[in-house]
């Protein structure tokens, strides 16, 4: 069975009240079949809304991952030979290897270890605005702090991290179903320049290692297999767009729908201890990866719906996320809910290598700046959500105090 749905497709996923809400056409869309077929803007394939779907999907290595550029195409060839390496867009046995080369450097222990300096960062931050009566929590905070994070962990030097915020704008865009041409060719001249910049800071690393990514990834010897360079160089460059611009989304989104729901924020000042269940809730309600794409390697049928060998598979995490099949009220927000198997991370063998990370970041973010001043407000009730398909994303979140 194929169900079509183009034309709400066409339509919807366009509108400037979709990026500002995208939840209704979600629903819409799942109400008619939780994978339908559509092409939103050139890009035809199924477009899965609910939550079971999304799942068994996910976990189906059937489903493999590619790279989201035109294969034939010569052009942006930097930018496809540095995805080819990236773990994100390989499949078995190519990921197993990468992901477990890749993974020591993220064990719990690991990001455990980080937990002093994220708390020393933000309390830094903090300090800056102390003469502040606003500030932009996009810009001004979880940028910065996400920045000085993943440079810490790859081993970026602390005075070239305000490059992030350009090097990840450029590269998220290449990988969104909104991309133009310029974009396409503005990532493939940033991945050059990315390209050559940790070629660099690897042979520094080489002659004197430190206690960072690059060194720990370039001695890391497993089973007697070593990344490549180009493995290492891709595996950074992923995690500026992986780890950095997601973390961002995940911090500004958790400010705003806390401001927007005033108990449940009295309700963390006064019990912290409720910030791991209200991080979930929040990965769960504003998803910052809202899509993720697969191709169907054979013909596979998934609840009726047959997809055949070929064909683009784009998985709406957002809309899993909200299937009223899985949570109970799912557009309320609920620091409480529990459980809650969101799927904000992925599912299956490309589950977020960062998510723990992620977790820890945003939880200490949030808390300390609860703690830190009383009266936290909105500047404005109106929000600019970017014009991205894929992520979640407000271009600014001015917030005021006294
Ligand atoms: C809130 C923040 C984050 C969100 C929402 C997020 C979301 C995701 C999702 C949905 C996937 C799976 C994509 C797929 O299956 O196609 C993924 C994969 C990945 N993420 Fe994250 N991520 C976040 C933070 C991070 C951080 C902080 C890092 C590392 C510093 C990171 C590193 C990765 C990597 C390396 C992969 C690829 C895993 C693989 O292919 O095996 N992410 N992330």
């Amino acid at each position: 069975m194929k169900t079509y749905y183009k034309q709400i497709i066409k339509d919807s996923f366009t509108s400037t009240k979709f990026f500002q809400n995208p939840y209704p056409v979600y629903e819409e869309l799942r109400s008619i079949h939780p994978i339908c077929w559509g092409n939103m803007m050139k890009n035809p394939g199924w477009y899965v809304t609910g939550y079971n779907e999304a799942m068994m999907i996910l976990k189906d290595t059937r489903f493999q991952n590619r790279i989201p550029l035109p294969q034939t195409s010569k052009k942006y060839e930097c930018l496809k030979n540095i995805q080819h390496d990236m773990m994100l867009f390989k499949n078995q046995p190519d990921h197993k290897r990468l992901r477990f080369l890749v993974s020591n450097v993220f064990t719990p222990k690991k990001v455990e270890y980080l937990r002093p300096f994220i708390h020393d960062t933000v309390n830094d931050l903090l300090h800056q605005f102390q003469q502040q009566k606003s500030i932009d929590v996009v810009s001004d905070f979880a940028f910065p702090l996400a920045s000085l994070i993943i440079a810490k962990i790859i081993g970026v030097p602390q005075e070239e991290r305000y490059q992030f915020r350009k090097w990840s704008a450029d590269l998220i865009q290449t990988i969104d179903f909104t991309r133009s041409r310029q974009a396409l060719d503005n990532g493939n001249a940033m991945t050059i320049i990315l390209r050559d910049y940790f070629k660099g800071l690897i042979k520094k690393r080489k002659n004197s290692p430190e206690e960072d990514l690059i060194s720990l990834l370039i001695k890391e010897e497993q089973q007697g297999d070593r990344l490549t360079d180009e493995e290492v160089i891709a595996t950074c460059i992923l995690l500026v767009i992986a780890g950095h611009e997601t973390t961002v989304n995940l911090i500004s989104n958790s400010i705003v729908l806390l401001l927007k729901h005033p108990k449940q924020l009295m309700e963390l000042k006064e019990k912290p201890f409720l910030i791991e269940g209200a991080v979930e809730e929040i990965l769960r309600f504003e998803s910052p990866t809202q899509m993720t794409a697969r191709i169907a390697s054979e013909d596979i049928t998934i609840n009726q719906t047959t997809m055949k060998k070929g064909d683009q598979v784009y998985i709406l995490l957002g809309a899993a996320n909200h299937d009223p099949n899985k949570f109970q009220d799912p557009h309320l927000f609920d620091i409480m809910r529990y459980p809650n198997p969101h799927l904000a991370f992925g599912y299956g063998s490309h589950f977020c290598l960062g998510a723990q990370l992620a977790r820890l970041e945003a939880q200490i973010a949030i808390n300390s700046l609860l703690a830190w001043k009383d009266n936290l407000k909105l500047a404005a009730p109106d929000l600019q959500w970017r014009k991205l398909i894929g992520f979640r994303s407000l271009s600014e979140l001015h917030i005021t105090f006294d």
